[in-house]
Formats: C-alpha cells, structure tokens, sequence
C-alpha cells in the first residue's frame, strides 16, 4: 500500500493503516477469567500496534444508544505525559495513605507478614511508589451531554475493560484505579480536558512482571439465582479448578 500522507512507514514503524490486529495469545473465555488486576510491569514499552489493538477494542465497546461518549487520554513518553504520570502518581500516595489509615491495612492480620492483607499493601505500595513509570497511562473519559446520571459510568466502564482484556490478549496487563481524584483539577489543566468531561478511572498498563493467574471470585452459585432471590439454578457450578476468594458479598450462611 502507497504511503499516505501524516502515515510515514518506516522498517521501525511500520503502517499500521495497513496492518491487521495481532492475534490474541489466549482465547475469550480463558483471557476474561484471567485478566486480573496488573501492578507491576517490566520497563519494556508497549509498541505502536498494541496501544492501537487495545484502543480499537476499547472504543469498539457499547454504550447507551451507541452515542460512543467515551475518549481516552494515551499517555505514555512525552514531556506532558511524564507530569501526568507523577501528578497520578502524587493522587495514588494520597489516596492509598488514606485507604491503608481506614482500611487498617497496619492493623489487625495486616501486620502477619505473610497474611493476604500485608501482602496487599506491599503490592499497593509499590504500585504507589512506581506508578509514574507505568509504560502506558490511560485516562478513560465521558464527554457529558447532560446532567450526571446515576447510570452513566455505563456508557465508559465497560470500554475500560474492554482494554483490560484487549491488553490481556496481547500478554500485556494493567489495572483500573480511581487514583486521580485527589490531581483531577491539575490534570486537566495540563491536559486540556473540558469541564464536561468524567475523567472516569486511570487505567496503567505494561508488560506484567509476574504471570498471570486465575482470578479469584466468589462461587458462581453463590453470585447468580433462578427464579427466586438466594437461590442458585442447577447448573451455576463453577468449572473444575476454579479458585475462590474469601472476599465479596456476605454469605448466607455468615
Ligand atoms: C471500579 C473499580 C475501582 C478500582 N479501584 C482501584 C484502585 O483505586 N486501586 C487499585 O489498586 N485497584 C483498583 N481496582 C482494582 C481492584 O482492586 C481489583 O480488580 C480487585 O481487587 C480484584 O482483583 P483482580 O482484578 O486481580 O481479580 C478497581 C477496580 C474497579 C472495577
């Protein structure tokens, strides 16, 4: 395909214009039930054609009347982008020292060195501690066209896990967080975001620098009910293997 203007290929870059996606190096079932929460990444940058596999998915998400209200804010070398990255990064210690304080993540099970808990905190730390150097930091918004209503994070978030996933397709991983709050008037000054914009989450992303696992939920009968509230159809079983967690809604039985 002939060059075209603004789209220069090069051996290094090359058109991407021309360019299928890359194929996924896991299936859809297997990558959902795989696509946990990625906070620590290797320093190896994520090229042009997966931000672009990523962003595809993510924008190819539904939305209330297909309206497409969502945008997404690519941040990842630039001079702009690195103040980005720490101001989210200044939001992430703020936030976090008040979750660890209220949570009492240094307190109770929290100091047992090997407990889930401090574990916790050790991974939230150090997300904390490094998140400016995320490869990949991407602020997922809704462009408001009328007063906020109760149900329209429903128009972007299912767009942010679009990337989650499209990024697990790809062996890259990556984790939501609402981390800006405390920065979120300097970042759109910095970044030139409008007033009527739902700056909706913060989503970093990067070649993970652990695996990937299973994630952990509650039992599948637990969580889905037939025709009556509380009571799970014969065929809600979890999958051999499925790994569960102690976390989530009460039990009945608790
Ligand atoms: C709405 C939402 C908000 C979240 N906020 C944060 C956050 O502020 N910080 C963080 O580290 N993770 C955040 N997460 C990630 C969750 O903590 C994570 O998905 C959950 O603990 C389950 O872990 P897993 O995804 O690895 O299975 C958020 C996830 C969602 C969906």
């Amino acid at each position: 395909m002939a060059d075209q203007p603004g789209s220069p290929t090069t051996d290094d870059a090359p058109d991407l214009a021309a360019a299928a996606l890359p194929a996924d190096v896991v299936g859809l079932l297997e990558g959902i039930a795989t696509t946990r929460a990625i906070r620590r990444y290797t320093d190896e940058p994520v090229p042009d054609a997966a931000l672009r596999a990523i962003l595809f998915a993510a924008t190819r998400a539904p939305s209330g009347s297909n309206r497409q209200p969502f945008r997404f804010v690519v941040l990842r070398d630039g001079e702009k982008a690195a103040q980005a990255k720490h101001l989210v990064a200044e939001g992430a210690r703020r936030v976090w020292a008040g979750k660890r304080s209220t949570d009492g993540y240094d307190r109770g099970t929290g100091t047992v060195d090997d407990s889930p808990k401090a574990r916790m905190a050790r991974t939230m730390q150090h997300y904390v501690d490094h998140v400016a150097e995320a490869p990949v930091l991407i602020l997922p918004c809704l462009v408001r066209y009328r007063e906020p209503t109760p149900s329209e994070g429903a128009s972007v978030y299912p767009a942010c896990q679009n990337v989650l996933l499209a990024a697990r397709a790809l062996g890259y991983g990556g984790v939501l967080t609402g981390m800006h709050f405390f920065v979120e008037d300097e970042l759109r000054a910095l970044l030139g975001i409008p007033p009527e914009v739902f700056v909706a989450a913060t989503i970093t992303l990067g070649r993970p620098a652990g695996g990937h696992g299973p994630v952990r939920r509650r039992p599948l009968g637990e969580l889905v009910f037939g025709d009556t509230w509380g009571e799970a159809p014969a065929w809600a079983v979890d999958p051999p293997g499925t790994q569960h967690t102690a976390a989530g809604p009460p039990r009945q039985d608790s």
